[in-house]
């Protein structure tokens, strides 16, 4: 059963997944809209990015001016609550999200990390994985729990990491999997066809 998906996507900077949801939506790939960006950076390029789409709200509440962490979280939380989202997919959202905020939509918040979790979570994982010396990293889209890139994960690819390569030509190797990945994850969802058992999500995955 495909449902039309109601989105909120959270993002930080620079906006390319942002854009690859944005692009499949309007291409008819992804049946879904994005009710709402929102942001946490002013000056975040992603911004730009969901003005030029025009069909969407965009809202941006930076953690200035609340007094805790768990102030700022429960804020952002009631901003999302009212776009009333099926999914929020965090694309590049660049602060990790307390129970204040995770505990109010369990099961459906999303995330795309560039590292084969649950190796090289938090930031920098291109990075990571490099100084680390493993030969295959890759993106992993996954529900977020209260920990840090340690939901369940409900799709993996994976990308050599060449001899030749630095922080720049391997980020772009796995970032080009990130935009097909996070697509087909929200296809996934938005057909019924991803199911979360304890820590396990099985997918009926079809292929591309
Ligand atoms: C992406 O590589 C995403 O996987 C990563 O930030 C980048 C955002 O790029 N997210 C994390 O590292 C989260 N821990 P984008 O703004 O161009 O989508």
């Amino acid at each position: 059963m495909t449902k039309k998906l109601r989105l909120v996507v959270m993002a930080s900077g620079r906006g390319s997944n942002f854009s690859a949801i944005a692009d499949a939506i309007r291409e008819g790939a992804l049946d879904a809209e994005i009710a709402a960006l929102v942001c946490d950076r002013p000056k975040a390029p992603v911004i730009d990015k969901a003005m030029a789409c025009g069909n969407m709200d965009i809202a941006v509440l930076t953690r200035k001016g609340f007094a805790s962490r768990a102030d700022y979280d429960m804020a952002l939380a009631d901003l999302v609550f009212g776009y009333d989202p099926d999914v929020i997919a965090l694309a590049g959202f660049m602060r990790v999200l307390g129970p204040e905020f995770v505990g109010r939509f369990p099961g459906r918040i999303i995330n795309i990390h560039p590292a084969l979790l649950p190796s090289f979570p938090g930031l920098d994982a291109q990075r990571q994985a490099l100084e680390y010396g493993v030969k295959v990293t890759g993106c992993t889209v996954h529900f977020v729990d209260e920990g840090t890139d340690t939901g369940p994960i409900i799709l993996q690819e994976a990308v050599p990491v060449l001899d030749e390569d630095d922080e720049e030509s391997l980020s772009a190797r796995i970032l080009e999997k990130e935009h097909k990945l996070y697509v087909k994850a929200l296809r996934l969802i938005s057909e019924g066809k991803v199911r979360m058992e304890g820590r396990r999500t099985l997918t009926e995955d079809k292929g591309l």
